[in-house]
């Protein structure tokens, strides 16, 4: 099925049947895209408890679905893919569990999030790897604890807390399976680049590694530092949402054992966009979980939500918006400026592969012409842009046309060719770009303008930016776009400052 047909019907049948859609930051990109929430199992544990949806379709493994599920029984909880299971939480079965727990009488248990509702039924306290030390920590230092059923996170608190915890044997086999030679390769060609791992990782990772957290720290860790090139040693869903907060950082996936070159976790990856559609749609497969098994899990699941002080929130998906452009420049131009206030999605990242007509013979009104079109069709908010070069000596041209100056369906360089052309030997050069945004926001229309005085040059100079950027130098700089980087350009550009007056309105509304 088409993801535009996909992604058209999953917002429809959200808003219809009031689901919410939560995805683990290990879900296929897609599906980080459609989702109202995305987040760490701690951080989808937390939303589970307060959401006021009536179903909640849960994008990630079932272990997260069932702690869903027991947090809300009132909700009817879904999952793409009932299949989609987790080989750590499998290693740890209630039955040998119970038979180690009467072997050890007086022993505290800590349990991993990643366990069946029947281990947690045996827990006193869940963890996750977010709050995992904090929770341990709360405990008296000489406190009995079996700790399971992770044993390099195990390992890893025993280290950091000077603890003795017993720990279960098992292990996830995603994070298990990261080739330490491999990581110090890559560390080799990437000298500047920062380690980062999962606390799931062998201990020669954690060793080796700059930063070890969970997956939230590790996302807020890359976000702060000062670092431009890092190697990411997780599941590798993680880094679509790195790359998105951190356009200008680079991220590594880093390699497992074997020919594979990134990380994913089979069972995170069993669901789809489609099955994610097909699940909304029929309401199945529902996760239900035996009452007197629930009763029981409850209680450390609490433990655990009234543990962690100072909760990281699931991060609200900032709100979406619809960008009515296939241009992938502009995109990341008006991302790097709103990237806090919302998340910028393009028509192909929409799905939608059309050409929209432009047909107005003002900026304004081709913009809203586009801006409607996606509205109406998707009932999506949405923004679109239109620019003009207005060049004085060609009376205000090209204007509306100067993405088609060179004529229809040509290219930049073509369009650039022909101003150069049309104004050798041409004595004034005043010109100015100009943007007008309309966006649509619950079916209101508004309009934002940006413009730059400057002059066309005579030659092309430098090589950044796009479009007329080489050709036009703006009034009080000696550099056209083309030789700025993209803050500076950003700063003054007609863009930036349309862009800017946009997201001021968006901010305050
Ligand atoms: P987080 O608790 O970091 O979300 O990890 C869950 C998980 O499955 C790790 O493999
Ligand atoms: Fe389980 Fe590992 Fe997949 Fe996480 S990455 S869900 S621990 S198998």
């Amino acid at each position: 099925m088409e993801k535009e047909y996909l992604v058209a019907e999953i917002n429809r049948l959200r808003r219809e049947k009031k689901a919410v859609i939560m995805a683990h930051y290990y879900q296929e990109k897609d599906i980080q895209e459609v989702a109202d929430f995305i987040g760490d199992s701690l951080a989808l544990a937390q939303q589970a408890a307060k959401t006021d949806a009536d179903i909640i379709v849960m994008c990630g493994v079932h272990f997260m679905a069932e702690t869903a599920k027991i947090i809300s029984p009132e909700k009817k909880v879904l999952i793409p893919d009932v299949k989609a299971g987790c080989s750590l939480a499998d290693s740890c079965q209630a039955a040998a569990l119970k038979a180690y727990k009467e072997a050890h009488p007086g022993y505290t248990v800590i349990s991993y999030v990643n366990t069946s509702a029947a281990v947690k039924a045996l827990t006193d306290v869940v963890v996750t790897s977010t709050n995992a030390v904090q929770i341990v920590e709360s405990f008296p230092k000489d406190e009995k604890i079996i700790f399971g059923p992770d044993r390099n996170l195990g390992n890893y608190i025993n280290m950091l807390t000077g603890r003795q915890m017993l720990l279960w044997d098992g292990a996830c086999h995603v994070h298990e399976q990261f080739s330490i030679d491999k990581i110090k390769a890559l560390k080799a060609q990437y000298p500047q680049a920062q380690v980062v791992s999962h606390p799931e990782c062998k201990q020669a990772v954690a060793d080796f590694s700059d930063f070890v957290g969970s997956t939230a720290a590790l996302i807020t860790y890359v976000q702060k530092s000062d670092a431009k090139q890092f190697i990411v040693a997780t599941e590798s869903g993680v880094l679509f949402e790195m790359q998105r907060l951190c356009p200008d950082k680079q991220f590594i996936p880093a390699p497992p054992q074997g020919s594979s070159s990134e990380n994913v976790c089979d069972y995170m990856r069993m669901n789809t966009l489609e099955k994610l559609y097909l699940c909304l749609r029929d309401e199945t497969p529902e996760v239900i979980v035996d009452e007197s098994v629930a009763e029981a899990a409850i209680k450390p699941i609490e433990r655990m939500l009234a543990l962690s002080v100072a909760p990281k929130q699931a991060s609200k998906a900032l709100p979406k918006l619809v960008f009515a452009t296939h241009n992938v420049h502009k995109t990341s131009e008006v991302s790097a400026i709103l990237k806090d206030k919302v998340d910028i999605i393009n028509l192909s990242q929409l799905g939608c592969n059309e050409e929209i007509p432009e047909t107005s013979d003002t900026l304004a009104g081709n913009a809203l012409q586009k801006a409607r079109y996606v509205y109406e069709k998707y009932g999506l908010d949405c923004f679109a842009d239109d620019t003009g070069l207005e060049v004085e000596a060609l009376d205000g041209g090209p204007g509306v046309y100067t993405a088609r100056f060179a004529g229809e369906g040509c290219t930049f360089e073509q369009n650039v060719d022909k101003i150069l052309r049309v104004m050798q030997g041409v004595e004034n050069r005043k010109a100015r770009f100009r943007t007008v945004i309309a966006l649509i926001q619950g079916g209101k229309e508004y309009l934002f303008e940006g413009e730059v005085r400057g002059e066309i040059t005579p030659d092309r100079v430098g090589e950044k930016g796009f479009g007329y950027d080489p050709v036009f130098r703006p009034e009080g700089f000696d550099q056209t776009f083309a030789e700025m980087g993209p803050d500076e350009k950003n700063k003054i550009s007609h863009r930036g400052r349309a862009v800017q007056a946009f997201a001021d309105y968006l901010l305050n509304h």
